[in-house]
């Protein structure tokens, strides 16, 4: 399946909600903000901010809470997947998801691959999951 393209007025929905979220991320520590929007096979969207800790190592990734918001939602699961991931930086170089958060990503997608879009200040760029974590581990592995 090809990547949608960053054009397309539902990315456009995507990124600008990421963007907003960014704007609450708490990274007292590394002053690096990052805006995250997850679009569910329902169509909806759920964004998160990366939350710092003074005791770093409890740090959380935009990434993960926005999916785990729209699994608390009910809007991922099993049954409803994972489409694609916007995350927004402002950094110039083009920054794209940590492996922890890749392999969250994995966990509600599987083989319908999300598309990933990563946007800076400088451009944009869009993967398929599996070219950022192939031959990954997941619920097939553990047969489920
Ligand atoms: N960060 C994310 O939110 N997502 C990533 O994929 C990479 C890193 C956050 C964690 C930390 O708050 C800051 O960026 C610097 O590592």
């Amino acid at each position: 399946m090809p990547v949608m393209s960053p054009t397309d007025p539902e990315v456009e929905k995507l990124r600008e909600a990421a963007r907003a979220a960014m704007k609450n991320a708490y990274c007292e520590y590394s002053q690096f903000a990052v805006g995250a929007a997850v679009l569910t096979e329902s169509g909806k969207i759920f964004v998160g901010c990366n939350v710092e800790n003074a005791s770093y190592g409890l740090t959380m990734c935009a990434e993960r809470n926005a999916i785990f918001q729209a699994v608390a939602a009910g809007k991922l699961s099993k049954e409803q997947k994972l489409k694609a991931v916007a995350i927004v930086t402002h950094a110039e170089e083009l920054t794209a998801p940590c492996g922890a958060c890749r392999q969250v990503i994995y966990e509600f997608c599987e083989e319908a691959d999300a598309d990933i879009f990563i946007f800076g200040t400088k451009g944009a760029e869009s993967f398929k999951l599996s070219a950022l974590l192939p031959h990954a581990f997941g619920p097939k592995d553990l047969g489920k």
